[in-house]
């Protein structure tokens, strides 16, 4: 190579040196536009990042690309982040893939940076989703509705081996949708073929392989690479979110919300143009992420918690045991119940457990409960529940941006599978080989698609 090829090669490379930003946790030396991007496996990086703690500690840096990321991970760290330090630790990241893909117009809430802006909706959205039923009996009675859909589709397949997959997704849509803006859906429709696809087909393309590259990479984003089918899909959605918010203003009556939207479009009426954060772009973007957050996340755990219970026959019996114990001759689960039934809902935390990734933005699930979630099943439930590791497991986050469906998901959770556990015996289908329980990684960690033999429990 002559000197000034040699030298332009060598400005190149300064130009896009990783550097170290002065006072960062210790980590791998990052190389030129790649940063460390070379030491994960970006289908699925958890393993690597749990590698990395081990070699650098429970806090580190590493460069996706040319930006710096502390990675934090043990859980007195993460309290010491997100409880004791949440004014520092409670922001987001900007310029993602996600920000562009979501935050076209607004800044929505789950990706809004911490300020007074996402604490008024924040806020909001805690007192409108309280107002329409959260926590309440009419959200037992929405869900009992929805669950009575799902067992009448079940029993059409008693006997044989099905698939399970969309169908929590679907059920678990409907549920916020009635939320969001009283409407429910044939499983079938159009509008809910549509979501269900877009939540997993954007989870898996956000986090995944591509994400990271468009994240990382930011010279190659005007390519025609696989990730412009996000942004395709996310144009979709709005579109559809556009049509159901034109619907609303036209049949509501100001001061008589039915529904989250219409909460919202008075709350815009009550302001005016006071320059708060209130506006309709933000109603939409806050709409496709409760749908988005209210979907995803509990139908996963819902089929991640079937696939261990089909593989642990014995812990399924045993819930079932407890459930026709609890509900004696009653009709239908009731949440009040929940406290009397300590093994399904280990069983129930253990699915969430088994699902959230350490080490994400998003995820908290720290290495000490590693030993807790890999070894299932040897604890009584009661002495389960009281260990300390069980304390160190926050499914839902920790701290100021703790996940705002939490009491949604929990409620959803525990009525779904005591229904249908009830009601049904889920066994592993003989011809189905060995299970595989390494999750699909994504925003929300699926289970690889399986098969389920579904058996009608004679006591039921
Ligand atoms: C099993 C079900 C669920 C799990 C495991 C889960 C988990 C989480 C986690 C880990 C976070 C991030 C917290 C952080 O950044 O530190 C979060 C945030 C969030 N979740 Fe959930 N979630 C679930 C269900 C729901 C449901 C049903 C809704 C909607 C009603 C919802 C709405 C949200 C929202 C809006 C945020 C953003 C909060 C903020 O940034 O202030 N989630 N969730």
């Amino acid at each position: 190579m002559h000197q000034q090829q040699r030298d332009t090669v060598l400005l190149i490379l300064l130009l896009f040196q990783s550097h170290r930003a002065k006072n960062y946790p210790p980590g791998p030396r990052p190389i030129p536009i790649l940063g460390n991007l070379l030491l994960l496996n970006l289908e699925n990086p958890v393993a690597d990042l749990q590698r990395l703690a081990k070699r650098y500690g429970n806090v580190y840096t590493l460069f996706m690309g040319p930006r710096p990321m502390v990675v934090i991970s043990g859980v007195q760290a993460i309290k010491e982040a997100l409880v004791n330090k949440a004014a520092d630790f409670s922001g987001r990241p900007q310029g993602l893939m996600m920000n562009h893909a979501l935050q076209v117009k607004a800044p929505g809430v789950v990706l809004a940076d911490y300020g007074s802006a996402w604490k008024e909706q924040r806020r909001f959205g805690l007192m409108a989703l309280r107002n329409f039923g959260l926590g309440k009996q009419v959200m037992e009675h929405r869900i009992l509705g929805e669950i009575h859909r799902i067992t009448q589709l079940l029993e059409q397949s008693v006997g044989k081996s099905t698939d399970l997959h969309q169908l929590f997704h679907k059920a678990a849509s409907n549920i916020i949708c009635q939320v969001l803006f009283a409407r429910q859906f044939d499983y079938d429709d159009e509008f809910m073929e549509f979501f269900t696809l877009y939540f997993s087909e954007t989870s898996k393309m956000l986090q995944g392989f591509w994400g990271t590259i468009y994240d990382s990479v930011p010279m190659l984003r005007c390519l025609p690479l696989p990730f412009q089918r996000v942004f395709d899909l996310f144009k979709m959605a709005r579109e559809r979110y556009s049509v159901v918010l034109a619907e609303s203003k036209v049949s509501r009556v100001p001061g008589k919300p039915r529904h989250f939207i219409d909460c919202y479009l008075d709350e815009l009426d009550k302001r005016g143009a006071d320059g708060s954060s209130f506006t309709e772009d933000q109603l939409c973007a806050f709409m496709l992420e409760l749908h988005f957050g209210g979907t995803d996340t509990t139908a996963n755990t819902v089929l991640t918690g079937l696939l261990y219970l089909m593989n642990y026959p014995h812990v399924q019996e045993r819930c079932q045991q407890e459930i026709d114990k609890v509900l004696d001759g009653r009709m239908k689960p009731v949440l009040k119940t929940e406290t009397r039934c300590p093994m399904c809902r280990l069983s129930f935390m253990r699915s969430r457990g088994w699902l959230t990734p350490s080490l994400s933005v998003f995820s908290t699930a720290p290495p000490e409960t590693q030993s807790f979630w890999d070894t299932p099943y040897q604890r009584e439930p009661l002495s389960s529940l009281t260990c300390p590791q069980y304390y160190a497991f926050m499914p839902f986050s920790t701290g100021p941006r703790i996940c705002l469906g939490e009491s949604l998901a929990r409620m959803e959770l525990f009525l779904i599978l005591v229904t249908l556990l009830r009601k049904f015996t889920f066994v592993w289908p003989e011809d189905a080989g060995e299970p595989d329980f390494t999750p699909i990684f994504g925003l929300t960690q699926t289970p690889k698609p399986y098969r389920v033999k579904i058996q009608l429990r004679g006591a039921a």
